[in-house]
């Protein structure tokens, strides 16, 4: 998705972490052109992603996000000088869950949650997705096992099984998908 407008204030890498000032993170000044560039950058790709998602609403909105502690992990691509592209939008954020390991025995723990993970079609099925994951994983020291996945969708699915070999889900009755392998790490749940 292509935005007129140059990026070299808001995007010095080619990953940017997005928090809820709607500023990149480790950004101090205040800038109101920033965070207005930002906040429509994230409610057209929150738009797209429930498109492809066949979602009624949009999950990722600006204004969720100002009031939430969720990471938005933007992947960015400068055409030239003055269009860049936003080629894809991950949504992260930790969430106390109760969960079921397959004998049924519950526990709790803080799990990191994947809330919403949109690539453009222009771009899917190129790696980017998974250059985008990989970036999260490595930011917080995570492993794929141990996330929560909210309402994967088919082709989510399709990408934890070809990237990581998770493909065992353990039902947890709501709408948070978990792997077998989860269970496997000690220490996480009590
Ligand atoms: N059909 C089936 N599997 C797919 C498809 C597709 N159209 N697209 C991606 N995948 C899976 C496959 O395993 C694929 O491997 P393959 O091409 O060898 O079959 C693998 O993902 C490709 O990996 P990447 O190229 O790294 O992934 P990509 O850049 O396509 O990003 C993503 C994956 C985010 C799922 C993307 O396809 C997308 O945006 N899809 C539409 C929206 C969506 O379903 N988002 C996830 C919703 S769940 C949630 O947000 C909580």
């Amino acid at each position: 998705m292509e935005f007129k407008f140059d990026i070299k204030d808001l995007a010095e890498a080619v990953i940017v972490r997005i928090d809820h000032t709607l500023k990149p993170v480790g950004y101090d000044e205040e800038d109101e052109n920033i965070q207005r560039r930002v906040a429509m950058i994230i409610d057209e790709m929150g738009k797209a992603s429930a498109r492809a998602q066949n979602l009624k609403m949009p999950i990722t909105t600006a204004e969720k996000l100002s009031k939430s502690d969720n990471i938005i992990y933007l992947l960015t691509e400068q055409i030239n000088e003055e269009t860049f592209a936003v080629v894809g939008i991950l949504k992260m954020g930790w969430k106390k869950l109760y969960l079921f390991d397959k004998k049924g025995i519950r526990s709790e723990a803080m799990v990191y949650c994947l809330l919403d993970f949109y690539i453009h079609e222009t771009r899917q099925r190129q790696g980017y997705g998974n250059q985008l994951f990989e970036y999260m994983l490595k930011d917080n020291e995570l492993e794929a096992k141990q996330l929560a996945i909210d309402r994967p969708s088919k082709k989510m699915l399709q990408f934890m099984q070809k990237h990581y070999s998770l493909k065992k889900l353990v039902d947890q009755g709501n709408n948070f998908v978990i792997f077998e392998e989860f269970f496997d790490i000690p220490g996480l749940t009590q």
